[in-house]
This record gives structure tokens, C-alpha cells and sequence, in this order.
């Protein structure tokens, strides 16, 4: 480890350490817990030393250190009892690594692989064994963890979605044995908790980056209080396995359309284990709606709530929409808006409102190709989660109102989408108060600006021509034809896999990529991965030919399945010259998970600050987050980087994230991964098949929040084909959904596309440079030689599937100079 902590790393962990038990859920509460003090606790499970601060690939941060559980409470002052049970895991835990690596390199070489691509992101599954629960004292604590990571999915199999048999028997042992009992769950998505639904305390941990540890010993103290909700619901194994296609290499078809997570098991009337939006404190609170307000189509609801219970705590009030069912079907329950209070002692009272635009209700009729509210009765719900959501107010729309005309996007697939019977619909709702909407209000509203997310970005902000700038223009076109490709290709280096994995970076060391630098009028923009903090190499040495890494470029796991050979020539090659050490530690926040479970958009912009300023520190451009896809699967191996299953709560986070990094002169986030990435495994070639409705309120919507809410400067597009094409080659959803529906007119760039990622035994090819420049999308990342001629090529018409035009080629260009520009001049 380098030097002393520096400043600011010490200011960013503390503000961490402050914000961090906001994420956490306490899903059981028993009453044992907070404890008065520290004193002896038998700590088990497999995160108790293995303790996860966040997933890994491109997500996982190279942080100077993290606190484990054990860490955080020997540092609280706890006597950890169990040292020789987390010895005896340590050993049974190496041993099963050493299988797992093993059976990840045979399999690959019979199927004629690479074992690093089949491998990445594979969950190792957790072993059986037998160890004695001997620890003593009366409070025991067992920390369940799971890990996982880009390129692969997570298992429905026992030590991983489900429990291993010894996870169980040891937690409903030490359940019985300990007077005091917590499970500690260190997970960045669902378990199934079903065969330990006994146990009387159970904190949902999360991942929470370096003080992952010491947060559990502040909450475990009551130093802190956990205030977080779920962002997705945790559902039974055998339930979650109806849920539609998943994990096909080809084709997923999303037959479940609308329903994704709390739309389904609302609509379906299946119980979930915990249910969207749940989540206890220490505390108890009660609430009441006071009053609604409908002006034109802004409406809001007044609620109190008062802290009952003899704790401090944060409530957070959720307001959910039944929509009418007329030629359209609808979810039971739709989040409309929510709002989390300040701290309240006990005793007290916080009135709160919770306000939306009625367009954000709006449904796509695939029909009429518009976004419509249609007549009937909108039920307002509030409650604590998704499932006490009491209905509260009513209003009626006597007509059927269109919101706005779109061009449909997005092909279509082959087969109808899944509804529910709609079963709560002669609910009683005497004795609620019915407002009468006005369609004459509504029409004039939305005919003058929609302030919804689907209407795209605000007049103020929204660009009146998606065209880069007349400067940038007459720039590009001066440029050889060379240089002009180069800029719409990132800047490859000599290195081959060393160029892409861990030292893409000509300015910093363990940046993920960067555009074309050889043009003296357009520096390059260099770009670190997240979503999880910055990703950067922790130490480097500065060469004439730039900075070189200190120690492997590789992400961590990456080692143990190269060819031993490849290994020792990168090893070689990553030696450290001779020079000054310099350090570049970067603070691990929080996943996007947990963020998302604060529900609070305050809490996520001060971390998206401590971001920004560490890029400023580090003189990052571009950070390649955040990630707003929707939890769609509980078993996607990414879900832990990404937000939630309901599309305003992630772009909403993905929003505050983005104001926090942006508030940064010259420092622009990234969204990714535009759009249905709901899969890791074959990510490169698998078809997303989506309706256009599915696609437009469920997983374009989580962007279009983010958008109008944050404008981030930057958007990555997705590997997988959407409807046949891939998402990044796709001009509809480039330029007809984000330049003319959003009116957004930021930088677009594709997720890193390597030619050896193409596997010929598939149905679907990976995304190819020409046909992604041709649709507008204007930086393919992360750039080869190949890639690069392949441009020439459509260029001069020597290609035999490729055509491109020269100013096709200038307009791509023009936006990426155009960004360079507005970024150096901030800086
Ligand atoms: C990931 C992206 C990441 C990029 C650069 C890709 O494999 O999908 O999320 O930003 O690599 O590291």
C-alpha cells in the first residue's frame, strides 16, 4: 500500500461512512437489536472475512482498502469469538475456488473458448461442508454473501438465488442457539430467504464499498440507523421461475411486457417474500394523507408522518397509481412518486408532499403509436411499501386523453404480451373523495409543454437542433479521411488485449478507454469505469510513453484463467519501470443497488460529488456510469451495478448521480447500457425481444427520467440486438428517440466491442463499427485497426455489407470534437 491517507480520501470515506446506513434494509426486526454496546460475538458465514464491498468486472473499484464485517467490528470494539471457524471457511473456501477455476478451463477447452471469456463473471458456487457453530458468547452474527459480475448471470441453483443446505442448517442453528441473533445479508441482489423465514433479525447489508464493515458496526450499535427500502422485490425461487425466458444464448423474449417485478406479483396476487419498497428502521411510524392538489396536470398529495415508535428513523412514503383498464390493460400498481423524510426523533411529525405530472401515468398505445391517458378512475395509493399502499384518493377522467404522438421504434416482436386478469376491479371505493379531472385543462397542458419524462427533456434544455456545431463541422471537414475515421473510432493502441483491459488509457493509468489523441485541436477525452466509484489503477509510474499501472492491469479473477504463459508475459510487460510511485486511490461508494435502496436522491448526489471530485483529482473525463437498466430478472449478473426494477426510481438515481458528478465544470457522466441489457450471458449476441410498449415504459423510461431529470452529458449503448438489430446500430432508437423525442443532443458511444468477442456458433453477430457510425451512434468504443478500416471501407464502397457516406462519417465526428471542446473549456 502506498502512502498515508491522503485528505480527501479520509473527507470521501467519512461522508461514506455517514451516508452508507441509508442503503441498508432491516427486512426482519425481532427487537435484539441495536445492541447498548460491543462485547462478544460469534461471527460466521461466508462474508463474515470474505466480506463483499461490491461485484466485479469493469464494476468492481480498485479502492486502497476496504473494512470487512469482522474488520468493522473488531474495530467497534467486538471480540470476535470465531476466529477458528473463519480459518477452518478460509481453507474449505480455497480448496473450492481451486475446483471451480479448474472445471471453468476444461469446459472452455471442450467447447474451444476461451476459458477467460466463459469464466468472467461466474459465480463460484458456495461449497457444503461441516463446521462446528462453537463461538461463544450469547449474540452471534452470520453474514451471508454472494458475489457477481459482467459476462455471466447468477444460478436459481443452491449457493447462489437459493441457500446451500449448510447456510441453512447454520443459520437456523445459531437462530436457536444465540440469545441475540442477526443474519446479515451481503448480497447485491435477491436470495431466497424462504427456508430461514424463522429467524427473528435480518439486515439486508448490501454492498456498500470501503466501509461496507464499519457501517454494519455503526447500525449493529445504533450508532446509525438503517433507513433503506427495497428497490426490487425478493421473491421465492419457484415464483421467480415463471417470470418468462431468461438465459437462452440467442433470443430472450420479455413475454411478461409491462410486468417486471412489483407489476407482476401485484397484478398476479402472488405474495412476494418482501415485497417492492419494504423496509423497517429501529422505529415505527404512522401516516395520513392531508389533502390533494390537481393543477392541470400537476397533481400532489399532502401526507403526515410522525415517528411512533422510541427511535429516531427516516420514513419513506410511496405513492402508487391503479390506472382504469379501458382498450389498454394495466399493473395493479404503478410508483407515481415518493418522498423520504429528514430524521425524525421519536415523537415527531414531518408533513411531506409527494407530487407527479399526470403524463408520467400516460401508457403507450402501440395503436395510435401516442401516449395516452385513458378514461376511467386512477386510484392513488400511499403506504410504506408495495404492498400496504392504501388507497387514499381518486380521480376521474371522463375521456380518453392523447399525451403525445410518437413514430413507432423498436420492432416488434413475435408474440402478444402477458396480462394479468384484472380481478380488483370492483373494489369498493365508497367513502373516497373523486376529483373530477378536466380534459379541456388536460388537453391545453399537454398541447404547451409536458413536463414528463416521456415528453423528453425540458424546453430549457432541450437542443433545437440535434446537429453538432457549425464550428465542429467546418473542422471535420478539413481532416484527412484518416483522422476523420480515427475520431469516431476510440484510440487503439499497439498493445492488443493490454490496449483494452486495464491500460486503454494514454493519460491515466487504469482508465478504460479514450478517444483519438493525435490531433493537437482535439484532445483526447479519457473515460473510468464505475458504477461503484471510479475505476482506476491504484499506482502508477509516469513514462515518456505515459502512465504505466504498478502491479497487473487485470481486474481482479482475471489471472486464474489465462494460459499460465499469458500470464507471465503480461506480468512482464505490466512491470513497473523505474520512477516515482504515484498513488491514484479512489473511493469504493456504494453499488447501484444500495443507492437505489436509500431512496434518496440527496444522499446519491453527494456521492455522485465525492465521484466528481475524485475525477477532477484524477483528471477523468467521462465516467462510464451510471448503469439505470431494470432489474428484470433477479438472476441478471449486473443487477448488483444497476438501480431497480421500476423505472423512475432508477432514473431518478441515475438522475442525482448525474447532477453530483456534472456539478463538476468539465466532468460528464455516461449512462449505460442503452437499452434491454437484461442478460449477461452471451451478452455480445443475444436479441432482446421487446413490444414497443414493454420498451417505451419500462426500459426506455428508466433513461428518459435520467434524462430530463439529469441531462447527463454522455450515453453508452448496449450490446445485445433489440427486435433483430443491435441497440447501438439501431438509428431509431439514436436518432429518433433521444435527438428528436428527448431532444437530448449528447455524446453516444457504444458498450467496448472486441472483434474476438464474436462467437461464429451463435445465431446473432456482434455489433460491427460501419452500420453503428451509420446510425449515429458517434464514438465506437474501444476501437481497433479493424474496426477502423472497416469504416474506410463503406467509405470507398469496397465493403461488401457496408455503405457510408462521407458527411455520415463528419456529422459522427463533429460531435465528438464538439464534446472535447465544451469539456476542455469548462476544465
Ligand atoms: C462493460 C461496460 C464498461 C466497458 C468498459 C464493458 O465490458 O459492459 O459497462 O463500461 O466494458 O470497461
Amino acid at each position: 500500500m502506498g502512502k498515508q491517507m491522503a485528505e480527501y480520501e479520509k473527507q470521501h470515506i467519512a461522508k461514506m461512512r455517514q451516508l452508507a446506513p441509508e442503503c441498508m434494509v432491516l427486512l426482519k426486526r425481532g427487537g435484539d437489536f441495536p445492541l447498548e454496546g460491543p462485547g462478544e460475538v460469534a461471527l460466521y458465514g461466508n462474508g463474515a472475512r470474505c466480506t463483499i464491498k461490491g461485484g466485479t468486472g469493469s464494476g468492481d473499484v480498485n479502492a486502497r482498502f476496504y473494512v470487512t464485517a469482522e474488520e468493522g467490528l473488531e474495530k467497534a470494539g467486538f471480540t470476535v469469538t470465531t476466529k477458528g471457524w473463519m480459518d477452518g471457511y478460509d481453507r474449505i473456501r480455497a480448496e473450492a475456488k481451486d475446483a471451480f477455476i479448474r472445471d471453468i478451463k476444461r469446459r472452455a477447452k471442450e467447447a474451444h473458448v476461451l476459458a477467460v471469456v466463459m469464466g468472467m463473471g461466474a459465480v463460484m458456487p458456495e461449497p457444503d461442508y461441516e463446521l462446528p457453530l462453537d463461538g461463544q458468547g450469547d449474540m452471534a452474527i452470520y453474514v451471508l454473501s454472494r458475489i457477481c459480475g459482467e459476462g455471466n448471470d447468477r444460478q436459481m441453483t443452491e449457493g447462489d438465488l437459493k441457500l446451500t443446505r449448510t447456510e441453512v442448517r447454520d443459520i437456523l442453528a445459531c437462530n436457536e442457539k444465540y440469545a441475540h441473533f442477526l443474519l446479515v445479508l451481503n448480497v447485491g441482489s435477491a436470495v431466497d430467504l424462504t427456508p430461514v423465514s424463522e429467524v427473528k433479525n435480518i439486515l439486508l447489508l448490501s454492498q456498500l464499498g470501503v466501509v461496507t464493515g464499519d457501517a454494519l458496526a455503526d447500525v449493529i450499535l445504533g450508532r446509525a440507523v438503517p433507513s433503506g427500502k427495497l428497490s426490487s422485490t425478493w421473491a421465492k425461487a419457484e415464483d421467480i421461475a415463471q417470470i418468462s425466458d431468461f438465459g437462452d444464448s440467442d433470443e430472450t423474449r420479455y413475454r411478461e411486457g409491462i410486468y417486471v417485478g412489483y407489476r407482476y406479483y401485484g397484478s398476479d396476487g402472488k405474495a412476494p417474500v418482501y415485497p417492492f419498497g419494504f423496509g423497517l428502521g429501529y422505529t415505527d411510524f404512522a401516516f395520513d394523507a392531508e389533502g390533494l392538489k390537481v393543477s392541470g396536470c400537476a397533481v400532489s398529495v399532502q401526507a403526515k408522518v410522525k415517528n411512533t415508535g422510541a427511535f429516531p428513523g427516516k420514513e419513506t412514503l410511496q405513492l402508487y397509481v391503479t390506472a382504469p383498464w379501458s382498450t389498454l390493460d394495466h399493473p395493479y400498481l404503478e410508483l407515481a412518486a415518493f418522498h423520504k423524510t429528514s430524521a425524525l426523533k421519536p415523537g415527531a411529525e414531518e408533513t411531506c408532499t409527494l407530487s407527479f405530472d399526470l403524463a408520467e401515468l400516460a401508457s403507450f398505445d402501440a395503436g395510435s403509436a401516442s401516449y395516452v391517458l385513458e378514461e376511467g378512475r386512477y386510484v392513488l395509493r400511499l403506504g410504506t411499501s408495495s404492498a400496504d399502499a392504501k388507497a387514499v384518493y381518486v380521480l376521474e377522467l371522463p375521456e380518453r386523453v392523447t399525451v403525445c404522438e410518437r413514430t413507432h421504434i423498436g420492432g416488434t416482436p413475435d408474440f402478444e404480451d402477458w396480462k394479468p386478469e384484472h380481478t380488483w376491479e370492483k373494489e369498493d371505493l365508497s367513502g373516497l373523495e373523486v376529483t373530477k379531472l378536466s380534459v379541456s385543462e388536460l388537453r391545453d397542458a399537454f398541447a404547451k409543454e409536458v413536463r414528463a419524462s416521456c415528453a423528453g427533456l425540458p424546453a430549457t434544455s432541450r437542443s433545437a437542433s440535434a446537429a453538432p456545431s457549425g464550428k465542429a463541422t467546418d473542422y471535420v471537414k478539413k481532416l484527412p479521411e484518416e483522422q476523420l475515421v480515427r475520431l469516431v473510432i476510440g484510440n487503439y493502441g499497439e498493445g492488443g488485449i493490454l490496449s483494452v483491459i486495464g491500460e486503454a488509457s494514454t493519460k491515466v493509468a487504469g482508465a478504460a478507454g479514450e478517444t483519438y489523441g493525435k490531433l493537437p485541436e482535439v484532445p483526447p477525452l479519457v473515460m473510468a469505469d464505475g458504477p461503484a466509484g471510479l475505476r482506476l489503477s491504484r499506482q502508477f509510474v509516469r513514462t515518456k510513453k505515459g502512465p504505466k499501472s504498478v502491479g497487473s492491469p487485470l481486474p481482479a479473477g482475471m489471472e486464474d484463467l489465462l494460459p499460465g504463459i499469458a500470464v507471465k508475459w503480461m506480468n512482464l510487460r505490466s512491470r513497473a519501470p523505474k520512477g516515482e510511485v504515484l498513488d491514484q486511490y479512489c473511493t469504493a461508494i456504494p453499488i447501484g443497488t444500495a443507492l437505489a435502496q436509500s431512496w434518496n436522491p440527496e444522499l446519491i448526489e453527494a456521492c455522485g460529488d465525492v465521484v466528481g471530485a475524485e475525477m477532477e483529482r484524477f483528471g477523468i473525463d467521462l465516467w462510464l456510469a451510471p448503469a439505470i437498466n431494470i432489474h428484470r430478472h433477479p438472476l441478471c449478473g449486473r443487477n448488483f451495478e444497476y438501480c431497480s426494477e421500476d423505472p423512475l426510481l432508477s432514473g431518478t438515481v441515475g438522475a442525482a448521480i448525474t447532477r453530483g458528478v456534472q456539478r463538476h465544470p468539465g466532468r460528464l457522466v455516461t449512462i449505460k447500457h442503452f437499452c434491454a441489457n437484461n442478460q449477461e450471458f452471451n451478452r455480445y449476441q443475444n436479441d432482446s425481444i421487446v413490444s414497443e410498449r414493454a420498451l417505451r415504459e419500462i426500459y426506455l423510461r428508466s433513461f428518459s427520467v435520467c434524462l430530463r431529470e439529469g441531462n447527463p452529458g454522455t450515453l453508452m449503448t448496449s450490446y445485445n440486438l433489440l427486435n433483430g438489430t443491435h441497440t447501438s446500430e439501431r438509428s431509431d432508437l439514436l436518432r429518433t428517440f433521444l435527438r428528436e423525442e428527448m431532444g437530448w443532443d449528447g455524446l453516444i458511444m457504444t458498450d467496448w466491442i472486441i472483434g474476438n468477442m464474436n462467437n461464429p456458433a451463435l445465431k446473432n453477430r456482434t455489433a460491427h463499427a460501419a452500420p453503428t457510425i451509420k446510425a449515429g451512434n458517434e464514438l465506437f468504443m474501444p476501437g481497433s485497426k479493424k474496426d477502423a478500416q472497416q469504416v474506410l471501407d463503406a467509405l470507398h464502397g469496397t465493403h461488401a455489407s457496408y455503405h457510408l457516406t462521407r458527411e455520415e462519417i463528419e456529422v459522427c465526428a463533429a460531435r465528438v470534437a464538439d464534446t472535447v471542446w465544451k469539456l476542455k473549456k469548462e476544465q
